[in-house]
C-alpha cells in the first residue's frame, strides 16, 4: 500500500520538488510501436514485494515477439522487460531474503518457492503466481504456469523492468544477490539468457566430446555455444543467416557456421560432416516460432491458421542422430502442423523444452562467472539510455549496426559525439557512463 512508505525515501533524478516520483518505462502501443512514457510509481502491493531501482535492463528475443505483436493479450500501455537488475529501495514487511540497499538480479520467472512445482525446482511451472491463463490451447483445468515479468496478460500482466523502478513480487524466491565487484554487464544475464542457455545444454546432456548443432545465433544461441564450449563439446555447428552473428560465434566459440541463405538444407551439411553420417548427438533450437524460411507457414501464421513456423524444428529433427536429444529454448505456442513426429519416433528422439527454471541455476552460474569460466557480457554490442529504448528495439529487431544485445541503462549519458563503434558507444573505459545521483 502506498502509505507503507514515505514518497521521498527514494533518491531519483526525476523526483519533483514535492517529492513525487515520476517513473519512466518502456510501454507498448501496438506492433513496432513502443515508447518511453511516464507511468505509475510502482508500490508495495503484497508484503513479500520489493521495489527495485533498475540499474540495467536488456532487450530479449522474447521481447521481439511482443514488439512484433505476435503474443496475444498484450495491451496498450503494457510495460515490457524481464531481464533486469538493480538496487532494492523498499521491502514489504514479510521480505526476509533481501534488504534495502542490496544489489540483486531478478529472474524473469515469478515463483512462490512453496508450491508443488517450486518444491521440485520447476520454477517456471509455479502454480500460484499467474493470474492469466497462459498459452496452452488444450488446457483443461490445470493451473497456469508461472507469471513472467512484462510478458502479456497471458502471463499475469505484471509490469516489466524496462523502467526506472519496478515492483518485484515473491521477493523471497526471486531476487538474487550479486557481489559488488562484478559489473552489471557481467551478471545481468543471470536474469534470463544465461540460465536459458544453461538449461538448454543441460537438457541436451552436452559434455566432453559431444557433437551438437545450435539453430539461431541470437543472444540465446550465442550463450548456448559458450556453455557448450565450456563443457567440452567436440563439434558445434551453428545455423543462422546473419553473417556477423555467425562470424562472432566462430571466432569466440569455435563453431562451424552454416548460413541458411547460402545453404539450402543446413541439416544435410551437418549430417555430411558427422562420423558415419549419423548426425549430431543433440540439437538446440534457439529460434522458436518466428523461424525464417517457410513462406507458407509464415503466411498461415499471419492468418492465424498456424501457430508459427516449424522450419527450425524440422531442421533440428533432421540433423540429430538416432537416439539423440532435441532441446528447445526457443519459444513456441499453439500448434505446428508440419511437425515430423514420425521421423522423431523412428529416430527415437527425446525432446526437452520450456521456459527456464531460472532460480534453479543461479548459484552455480554465478560461480562460473566469478571463476571467469564464462563471460556472458562479451555478447553485448549496445548500451543505450532507457529513454532511447524504442531505438534499441528497432536496432535489435532489424539486426542493424551488427546488433547482438542491447542494454538499457537508466540515467546513462552518451558522449556528446558518439563513438562510431556500436560496441563502445556509451561506455567509458569499458563501463557505462552513469552520472552520480
Ligand atoms: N525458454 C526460455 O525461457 C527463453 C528465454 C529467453 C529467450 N527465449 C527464446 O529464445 C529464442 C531466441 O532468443 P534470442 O534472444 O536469441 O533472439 P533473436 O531473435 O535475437 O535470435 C534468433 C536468431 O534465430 C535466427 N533464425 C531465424 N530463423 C532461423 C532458422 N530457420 N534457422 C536458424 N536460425 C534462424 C535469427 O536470424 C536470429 O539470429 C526466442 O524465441 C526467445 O523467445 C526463450
Ligand atoms: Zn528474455
Ligand atoms: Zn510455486
Amino acid at each position: 500500500m502506498q502509505q507503507d512508505r514515505p514518497l521521498t525515501t527514494r533518491v531519483s533524478k526525476s523526483s519533483t520538488a514535492q517529492g513525487l516520483i515520476i517513473v519512466k518505462a518502456l510501454t507498448y502501443h501496438g506492433p513496432h510501436n513502443v515508447s518511453v512514457d511516464n507511468v505509475d510509481d510502482p508500490i508495495i502491493e503484497a508484503q513479500d514485494d520489493i521495489i527495485l531501482r533498475v540499474t540495467a535492463t536488456a532487450i530479449c528475443g522474447s521481447d521481439l515477439h511482443l514488439y512484433r505483436g505476435k503474443i496475444p493479450s498484450t495491451e496498450h500501455g503494457d510495460i515490457f522487460g524481464h531481464e533486469f537488475m538493480g538496487e532494492v529501495v523498499e521491502t514489504g514487511r514479510d521480505v526476509t531474503a533481501v534488504q534495502k540497499g542490496d544489489r540483486v538480479v531478478v529472474p524473469f520467472v515469478i515463483a512462490c518457492g512453496d508450491c508443488f512445482y517450486c518444491q521440485m525446482h520447476l520454477f517456471a511451472a509455479c502454480e500460484t503466481t499467474n493470474t492469466g491463463r497462459g498459452a496452452i490451447i488444450n488446457k483443461k483445468q490445470i493451473p497456469s504456469g508461472a507469471a513472467l515479468f512484462g510478458y502479456s496478460h497471458l502471463y499475469g500482466g505484471v509490469p516489466g523492468g524496462q523502467a526506472e523502478y519496478v515492483r518485484v513480487p515473491k521477493a523471497n524466491t526471486g531476487p538474487f544477490k550479486v557481489p559488488q565487484l562484478l559489473d552489471d554487464d557481467k551478471v545481468l544475464f543471470l536474469s534470463d539468457i544465461l540460465p536459458t542457455a544453461w538449461q538448454a545444454v543441460k537438457n541436451a546432456q552436452i559434455g566432453k566430446g559431444s557433437r551438437l548443432a545450435i539453430f539461431g545465433a541470437g543472444p540465446v544461441g550465442l550463450l548456448t555455444a559458450a556453455c557448450a564450449q565450456m563443457l567440452g563439446a567436440e563439434q558445434i555447428f551453428m545455423v543462422d543467416h546473419h553473417p556477423y552473428r555467425l562470424a562472432f560465434a566462430q571466432e569466440r566459440y569455435n563453431v562451424i557456421p552454416i548460413n541458411f541463405d547460402e545453404v539450402d538444407d543446413p541439416a544435410e551439411v551437418i549430417i555430411d560432416n558427422t562420423p558415419g553420417s549419423r548426425g549430431v548427438d543433440a540439437v538446440i533450437d534457439a529460434v522458436g516460432f518466428e523461424a525464417k524460411g517457410s513462406m507458407t507457414e509464415t503466411l498461415l501464421t499471419n492468418l492465424k491458421l498456424e501457430g508459427g513456423s516449424g522450419k527450425a524444428l524440422r531442421q533440428c529433427i533432421a540433423a540429430v542422430r538416432r537416439g539423440g536429444i532435441v532441446s528447445v529454448p526457443g519459444v513456441y505456442s499453439g500448434f505446428i502442423h508440419g511437425f515430423l513426429f514420425g521421423d522423431a519416433f523412428e529416430k527415437g528422439l527425446t525432446f526437452k523444452m520450456g521456459q527456464t527454471h531460472v532460480q534453479a541455476y543461479l548459484p552455480e552460474l554465478l560461480q562460473l562467472i566469478e571463476q571467469g569460466m564464462i563471460k556472458p557480457e562479451e555478447i553485448i554490442t549496445h548500451h543505450l539510455p532507457l529513454e532511447q529504448a524504442a531505438k534499441g528495439y528497432e536496432i535489435f529487431d532489424k539486426r542493424e549496426e551488427d546488433c547482438r544485445k542491447v542494454i538499457l541503462v537508466p540515467g546513462i549519458v552518451l558522449p556528446p559525439n558518439p563513438i562510431p563503434s556500436p560496441i563502445t558507444a556509451g561506455i567509458e573505459n569499458g563501463r557505462p557512463m552513469v552520472p552520480p545521483l
